[in-house]
């Protein structure tokens, strides 16, 4: 596959690069600053192609992604402001990469793949049919992206969007030679959080709040791992079975953390 990132100067799009290729595809990193391109792919360096542009400008995705006839995009790029009242300029990148993907998909008379990131907050409490945005209100922006994602007709563009609570490395591996993360390491579900404890939903009045903060912080991943996640989900094509879903991860039990 010829895969289009953004965000490759950044913590999970540099590891996106690494996972890509080992798989063999081949990785276009759309940057806005290549000076600033730390992932050299090591011996992987011949998948690695780079093209410089902004994020917020479809017009420009688009002519990459069509220049190097990419079949997928990913965006890392951007990162949702932490207040509830904060601005960030990933709404502007969602909104691109959506209107550039929906062109290049109605070209190609095929709908194109993308891969989204969004936050925890996004999925819902099991049982309640609420996100977990609705009882903390941080980075409120992924609710933008899901939004307009919901929205588009099912022809439109082939979705998936990963809603990971806090990422961190693994160790202390630096951006240009990133610890290799595996697959095997995380759970998936879509819609709500993997193994979602329901204790303390029925305390009164402040229940939701505790069942959430009681385990939030489990639910920690490294970004070797969710880059492999979507490298591997990537190379399943249209068989993925996360299209159209939002995808909650969690580490399995002694693992990367
Ligand atoms: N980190 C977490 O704990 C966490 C948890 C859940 C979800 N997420 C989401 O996951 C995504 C990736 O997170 P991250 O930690 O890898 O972010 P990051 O390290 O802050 O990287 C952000 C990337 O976005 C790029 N970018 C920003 N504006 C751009 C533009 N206009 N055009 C092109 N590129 C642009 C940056 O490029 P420059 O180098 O040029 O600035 C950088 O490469 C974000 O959407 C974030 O909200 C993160």
């Amino acid at each position: 596959m010829r895969v289009l990132v953004l965000g490759g100067t950044g913590n999970l799009g540099s590891r996106l690069h690494h996972a890509l290729a080992r798989r063999g595809h081949t990785v276009v990193a759309f940057v806005r600053n290549p000076a600033k391109l730390q992932s050299d792919a090591g011996t992987y360096q011949h998948r690695l192609l780079i093209e410089q542009g902004d994020g917020k400008r479809a017009a420009e995705i688009k002519d990459a992604a069509t220049r190097h006839k990419c079949n997928a995009i990913i965006n890392a790029a951007g990162h949702a402001a932490m207040a509830p009242w904060g601005k960030s300029d990933l709404p502007a990148i969602v909104s691109a990469v959506i209107q550039a993907a929906l062109e290049i998909g109605q070209e190609r008379n095929r709908p194109m793949r993308v891969w989204f990131l969004g936050g925890q907050g996004i999925l819902e409490i099991p049982t309640e049919n609420k996100m977990i945005v609705n009882y903390i209100p941080m980075f409120r922006e992924h609710i933008t992206t899901w939004n307009k994602l919901r929205d588009l007709p099912p022809s439109a563009i082939s979705w998936s969007i990963l809603c990971p609570g806090l990422m961190r490395p693994v160790g202390e591996s630096p951006l240009s030679t990133p610890a290799t993360g595996s697959v095997d390491n995380l759970s998936a579900t879509a819609t709500v959080p993997p193994e979602w404890s329901t204790k303390f939903l029925r305390v009164p009045v402040i229940g939701r709040y505790l069942n959430i903060m009681s385990q939030i912080s489990s639910y920690a991943t490294c970004y070797e791992d969710n880059a492999e996640f979507i490298a591997n989900d990537l190379s399943q094509d249209r068989d993925s079975e996360w299209i159209f879903q939002r995808v909650g991860v969690k580490e399995r039990q002694g693992s990367c953390l």
